[in-house]
């Protein structure tokens, strides 16, 4: 059900701090902290004694003491100290995984340690560009499968009705979206000609009157996407145009790790080309963002609900088409990793 060999946010780096914290990836129990040399640990959250949460312990220097019989394990979940006994038995271990800081996040590496390689976490555009900037992002739990919400960030089609009045507006009922295929995912994008701008961008944008919009939703494996949002003036704008000198870019990274089959923690970031640095920017973005979510959420549980024990079938749409894609090539990347290799016969 779940790519392991990918990296995946396992929390925002400001919540990760010289304490104990559980988190659940992939259904998986994990416990983090920062050590002092300010890199985050993950670890298996469950003692080999009893199973009891290593969370519930407490941290030694920079090693986790278990808070029922005090076994210490370092952080590389090897045990350091079983109180009272002269010899660590050898299966006295945790697993420990590769986390890495990056972009704000902490990054866990689910699968074979050895293929752990950071330079494959999500890249950010103009990351180090001083004509951009960035907001604090935001995270949350949703209660639905995380393929959900990979289809939902494959339709742009739904801010007409979802968003209605912040993202969306009228102007993004009928234009039909299309499809291109990426190595590492998919794109579902179109362009909307001489429209009015969303009410949410239009306190952004730096040019006055209709617009074209590029809505350009784009979602990599497992479950990781860019949703660009791009406005320039009505008449400017197409797939093999280049962008208007006012064009208004704001490109929202969305992140999202299954916690198990019915829940998924969603984390996500705007980056833009304008005002950068403005405080004030940044906390519109954020709150109007949050609020935008939130409605995503709501419909997103609906969903999953609905489809989970249906008493009639249900059908699909042509916007359908690249959320069904996405999910019939993960399919087999999933598959493909959990085949036995030839050498193992
Ligand atoms: S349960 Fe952890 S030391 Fe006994
Ligand atoms: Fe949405």
């Amino acid at each position: 059900m779940f790519l392991r060999n990918a990296w995946y946010v396992a929390a925002r780096d400001c919540d990760i701090t010289h304490a104990l914290r559980p988190a659940r990836v992939l259904g998986e129990r994990i416990v983090i902290y920062r050590s002092s040399d300010g890199n985050p640990v993950a670890l298996e959250d469950a003692c080999p004694h009893r199973k009891v949460p290593l969370s519930m312990g407490r941290l030694r220097g920079d090693d986790v003491e278990c808070g029922y019989h005090g076994l210490v394990f370092n952080r590389s979940g090897r045990c350091t100290r079983v109180p009272a006994a002269t010899v660590i038995p050898p299966n006295a271990k945790v697993r420990s995984y590769p986390v890495v800081s990056r972009h704000g996040l902490v990054w866990i590496w689910m699968g074979d340690p050895s293929q752990a390689n950071a330079d494959r976490i999500f890249a950010v555009e103009h990351e180090d560009d001083p004509a951009w900037g960035r907001d604090h992002g935001g995270e949350m739990t949703v209660d639905c499968n995380y393929l959900y919400l990979t289809d939902n960030l494959l339709d742009p089609s739904h801010v007409a009705w979802v968003h209605a009045g912040s993202f969306g507006n009228s102007a993004c009922e009928d234009v039909p979206v299309q499809v291109t295929s990426l190595p590492n995912g998919l794109v579902a994008w179109r362009w909307m000609h001489d429209v009015e701008v969303a009410p949410f961008y239009a306190q952004f944008v730096r040019f006055r009157g209709r617009a074209d919009r590029l809505q350009h939703y784009e979602v990599r494996y497992p479950s990781h996407a860019i949703i660009r949002a791009v406005f320039v003036p009505a008449g400017t704008g197409g797939h093999d145009k280049p962008l208007h000198a006012d064009a208004m870019i704001m490109d929202s990274y969305n992140f999202l790790t299954p916690t198990d089959a019915d829940h998924t923690r969603y984390f996500w970031f705007q980056a833009r080309n304008f005002r950068p640095g403005d405080e004030q920017v940044n906390q519109m973005m954020d709150d109007g963002v949050r609020a935008v979510f939130e409605e995503d959420r709501a419909i997103l549980a609906a969903v999953h609900q609905g489809l989970k024990n249906p008493e009639t079938p249900n059908i699909d749409l042509a916007s359908d088409r690249a959320p069904n894609l996405f999910r019939l090539r993960l399919k087999k990347l999933i598959a493909a990793e959990q085949a036995p290799s030839p050498a193992a016969g």
